[in-house]
């Protein structure tokens, strides 16, 4: 993953980068390291950790310069260190680059050129393309022997390179990661993505994989990497930079999570046609043909998108009846997965750039299903490469633990239930019933964000806890996976996701006093069995906390504490149960004094495999 920024034109190049960096950091905060060209020698600074780090490093100092580039990292090869950090020079420190990827082949590549003479200050696969461009700059021109150097290297890129010797250019090329080409007026930003461009234009170019940009202040021009010139679209972005901004709450994953009844609203508006009990998909609009001949779904997806896909598999397996399966996208494509025309694969993704995903797609492309895709940026390289899609209209989602992204998604697969479902026997009131109930979820999820300083009282009296199960079933197993995902995330606490009927096949042997559960019990057609399920874990002397009804008295003869939800129907209860999971791993993690923006380990954008 890693972030990239590059900035060329007739401002002060190192504020614009610093203040990039700052937006890109949710991918990757290892290190961070900027360059500029400017001055007798250039400028480079480089630090682990934050980017906040990198600042203090380079205090007042005033970096002139109106060309250059910086990179938040987040590591792969080579353990976070002022060294590894990027900015990576050759060895004359002419050529400064910074790289988001891996080069697969990078030991064959550094062994050649350490024969010829080449000294490695870092241990990073990246340095390796600062000296081959070096290396093949001996014989040819600077540019050529960019173009070269691409073509010997194997692997995953997003690049921006400028050279002290041809100050006048930024040269940017992508091959598996995202870069995105901001248009201003006598300047050009380019980045990993649209939020470190958006505060100075919103024209922008996104670069396909194989292409390579050549920047200069008043101009550039794109090309294929066999040097052939390619003309680009210019993209109007409609994101707001106040969108991408905290608003006075104290973290990006509480903002988000308070944005819930918005992003159901944004994805749902225009979608439902409440009296006939329809959802209208634009984006599937093209295919519509082939959507209703389809006779099986497989969805692949990560992380969080992963729990969206089984909420996903639920919904469509009870109303619309086709049967479905989830996939980690990371293991689709090491087995034999059963596809052919007949089959539609749905990628979920948050970011629209995840590398298992993607290659999970293109598998599934070669094998001729159809692909789909439930994405929020717009323009992405998934978003790009599926046959149709449709998009989540969250807005960006800067906290790296997934929130307002993920009941974004569960509205976006109950839609495509109620439109698949129609299409396949299911009958007009109960498609209506579905539509009436999704518009008064904002609502609803609102009543439960209402409740967050009780929440926050919960939080407290359990934040010194080490361990937690969590356990819920049917709709609600994949929120206790989803929960016990967030926690792990953002409080470093070990928990547990399990379905409450698994729970006394193993776990149930972990609980004793300091082992607490946090049940999804709401007044759904499993409430009786989920009871039996407390009551088992209540006689083990385990504590409980426990999502229940509104209204539901009888609980709290068992639980610990409870959390109330509205009631609302069965298959839409997920979009209210995990939110008092979110706001519950939010504040142990906040009691805990952790940065919950940017959990340790973790980035926003997994761009490699
Ligand atoms: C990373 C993030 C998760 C996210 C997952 C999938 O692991 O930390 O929050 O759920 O990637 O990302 P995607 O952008 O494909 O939804």
């Amino acid at each position: 993953m890693c972030g990239i920024v590059g900035y060329i034109g007739k401002q002060k190049a190192a504020p614009i980068l610093i203040e990039g960096l700052r937006r890109l950091e949710y991918r990757g905060y290892d290190s961070a390291g900027i360059a500029v060209l400017g001055g007798k020698r250039g400028s480079l600074f480089k630090s682990v950790g934050k980017v906040a780090n990198l600042e203090e490093k380079i205090g007042d100092r005033d970096i002139p310069g109106t060309v250059g580039i910086a990179h938040t990292r987040w590591a792969t090869h080579g353990k976070p260190s002022d060294n590894n950090s990027h900015p990576h020079q050759d060895c004359t420190g002419d050529i400064s680059l910074v790289h988001n990827g891996i080069i697969e082949n990078y030991l064959e590549l550094k062994k050649d050129l350490e024969k010829q003479g080449h000294k490695f200050k870092s241990e990073t696969d990246s340095e390796v393309l600062a000296h081959l461009i070096e290396e093949l700059n001996k014989k040819m021109g600077y540019e050529e022997s960019v173009f070269e150097a691409l073509k010997k290297i194997r692997g995953t890129y997003g690049l921006a390179i400028i050279n002290r010797k041809e100050p006048e250019k930024i040269i940017a090329a992508r091959s598996g990661s995202p870069l995105v080409l901001g248009i201003g007026t006598g300047e050009f930003i380019i980045a990993s993505d649209v939020s470190a461009i958006i505060r100075h234009t919103q024209q922008v170019i996104y670069l396909e994989d194989g292409e390579v940009a050549i920047i200069k202040a008043d101009d550039f021009e794109v090309r294929t990497i066999k040097n052939k010139a390619k003309n680009k679209v210019i993209t109007n972005v409609d994101w707001s930079l106040e969108k991408a901004e905290k608003q006075g709450y104290a973290h990006f994953m509480l903002k988000e999570i308070f944005e819930q009844p918005e992003a159901v609203e944004d994805a749902i508006r225009g979608r439902i046609i409440a009296e006939d009990g329809m959802a209208r998909l634009g984006g599937l609009q093209a295919v519509a043909d082939k959507l209703r001949k389809v006779e099986k779904i497989i969805i692949v997806s990560c992380g969080t998108s992963y729990y969206a896909g089984l909420v996903g598999e639920y919904m469509l397996e009870e109303y619309a009846g086709v049967p479905v399966e989830v996939e980690y996208a990371s293991e689709f494509r090491y087995r034999k997965p059963i596809i052919d025309r007949k089959t539609a694969v749905i990628a979920i993704s948050q970011s629209g750039e995840t590398a298992d995903t993607l290659a999970a797609i293109r598998e599934a492309k070669n094998k001729g299903a159809l692909i789909l895709g439930i994405v929020n940026t717009v323009g992405s390289t998934i978003a790009r490469e599926t046959d149709a899609g449709v998009y989540n209209h969250a807005g960006p989602e800067i906290g790296v633990a997934s929130t307002k992204a993920f009941t974004s998604q569960l509205s976006i697969l109950a839609l495509l239930t109620l439109m698949l479902g129609r299409q396949r026997g299911m009958s007009l009131v109960t498609g209506q019933r579905i539509a009436k109930e999704l518009k008064r979820i904002p609502k609803l999820i609102t009543r439960v964000l209402e409740q967050d300083k009780e929440i926050k009282k919960i939080a407290k009296k359990y934040a010194q806890y080490r361990d937690f199960l969590y356990l819920g079933r049917k709709y609600n197993f994949p929120i206790a996976t989803e929960g016990a995902l967030k926690i792990k995330e953002i409080s470093y606490v070990h928990a547990e996701g399990y379905a409450t009927g698994e729970m006394k096949h193993g776990p149930i042997a972990l609980i004793d006093k300091d082992f607490p559960s946090v049940f999804i019990a709401p007044r759904d057609s499993v409430y009786e069995k989920t009871i039996s399920g407390m009551q088992e874990i209540k006689a083990r002397g385990g504590k409980i906390i426990a999502i229940a009804t509104e209204g539901d008295a009888e609980i709290k003869k068992i639980a610990d504490d409870v959390i109330y939800i509205p009631k609302t129907l069965e298959m839409l209860t997920p979009l209210l149960s995990v939110v008092p999971l979110q706001l519950l791993a939010y504040f142990v993690g906040v009691a805990k004094g952790l940065d919950v923006d940017k959990p340790r380990n973790l980035a926003k954008s997994v761009t490699v495999e």
